[in-house]
């Protein structure tokens, strides 16, 4: 393969167009019309005041954002119902993001503000933070909206089978309220699972959705029985029985990990079309030596050589934790959205050592497999390695 098409080369010519652009004359880069458009629809940075706080249960808080003009920010930039934003934290001095689906709809947007749910997950660092320290009126960072977990007409079938567990009901709240306030147009049939009927996130909501006849919510119970629920885990034979018999339909599937495991394996039973299954990775990926598949390694603690602009640094982190994980643990911060390996903001090249990717996250190319592409946020390493992250924003 000649040096033109070798994808790292140009990871090089990406760093001279950023330099270029930098460099340029404030006329070009800020004042031309679709730059503008670009800054509205795209913001690097939303900056927001926390309007309202709303408990939901015990640990999950609903949490309302409107604009901080004093900071330059005058509106909620728009997006697709079902995409996500990236709050920006500062934590014991590590700089972390982390992404939460937008739980609030397109119109709230338009009105002014956005809702992000945010439910604690055992060792999160930035949930527990959020939920213990996070006030009204409070400053925060915001990116623009970002993600591919939206309903696109031309690609998904008419109706939507969504299955959410936990506060991966998050998005759903936001295509449902979509669907009602007339942007969205498809059936929504939405299988819900909860622990118990007190666990139910925004029940009396969606109640009221599903008076709309093309939304239907069905809610799933694993630790109780109830009349008008359904009883136990979302099987195969619990999607067949609420999905249409005789038309295609797509399945868009939000939670924890665990339940991924679970629901992907019903799931493969249905022999659906690939662009009908959708999948939302809701949180970070850690703990390799629990994932299916590890294959384990002698060295449970390696050392981690990143260049990253100027700099070249070694850290020493443990080979249970993402290479993402380490960087930020020792204050190095490269650049992400997802945190799950999908966005491919932190794509980096691996330049030596071995690392392991979990088969569930693996979203990478055929020319990352042959030139050494790796998402730090998604891969473990298994020796001591050696990377390159292309730049810093
Ligand atoms: S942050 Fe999205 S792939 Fe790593």
């Amino acid at each position: 393969m000649s040096k033109e098409l070798n994808p790292n080369t140009f990871m090089e010519y990406a760093k001279e167009r950023q330099d270029r652009i930098e460099a340029a004359e404030a006329v070009i880069r800020d004042d031309f019309y679709l730059n503008r458009m670009a800054k509205v629809f795209h913001p690097d940075r939303q900056y927001m005041k926390i309007d309202q706080i709303t408990e939901l249960e015990k640990d999950t808080k609903l949490y309302r954002f409107v604009p901080d003009p004093a900071r330059g920010t005058t509106r909620c930039a728009p997006f697709l119902a079902g995409q996500y934003l990236n709050i920006y934290l500062e934590i014991e001095g590590m700089k972390i993001n982390r992404s939460y689906s937008i739980s609030s709809s397109p119109a709230d947007a338009r009105n002014g503000f956005y809702e992000l749910t945010i439910k604690y997950v055992q060792d999160g660092l930035v949930s527990r933070y959020v939920l213990d320290n996070w006030k009204e009126g409070d400053e925060v960072e915001l990116s623009g909206p970002a993600g591919n977990f939206s309903y696109q007409p031309l690609r998904d079938a008419e109706t939507v089978i969504c299955l959410a567990g936990g506060s991966g009901i998050t998005p759903f709240r936001s295509l449902a309220k979509a669907i009602t306030e007339g942007d969205e147009d498809f059936r929504l049939i939405l299988l819900y699972g909860s622990r118990t009927a007190d666990q139910i996130l925004f029940k009396d909501e969606f109640d009221k959705l599903a008076e709309d006849p093309r939304i239907q919510v069905i809610h799933v119970l694993s630790d109780e029985e109830r009349e008008g629920f359904e009883n136990g885990f979302i099987t195969v034979e619990m999607i067949k029985k609420y999905a249409p018999a005789d038309a295609p339909y797509s399945v868009f599937i939000c939670g924890p990990q665990a339940m991924y495991r679970f629901v992907d394996r019903e799931i493969e039973k249905l022999g659906l079309t690939r662009k009908y299954v959708r999948h939302e990775l809701f949180g970070e990926i850690h703990d390799a030596s629990s994932l299916p598949g590890y294959p384990g390694t002698d060295q449970p603690e390696v050392k981690i050589t990143v260049s990253i602009r100027d700099m070249t640094r070694t850290v020493t982190g443990s080979a249970n934790d993402t290479i993402l994980q380490t960087m930020e643990k020792n204050g190095i911060t490269v650049p992400t959205s997802c945190r799950s390996g999908e966005c491919g903001f932190c794509h980096s090249t691996l330049v030596s050592g071995k690392v392991y990717v979990p088969a569930e996250i693996e979203g990478r190319r055929l020319a990352d497999h042959k030139f050494g592409g790796i998402h730090p946020c998604a891969t473990f390493p298994l020796s001591d390695i050696e990377i390159i992250v292309p730049y810093d924003k």
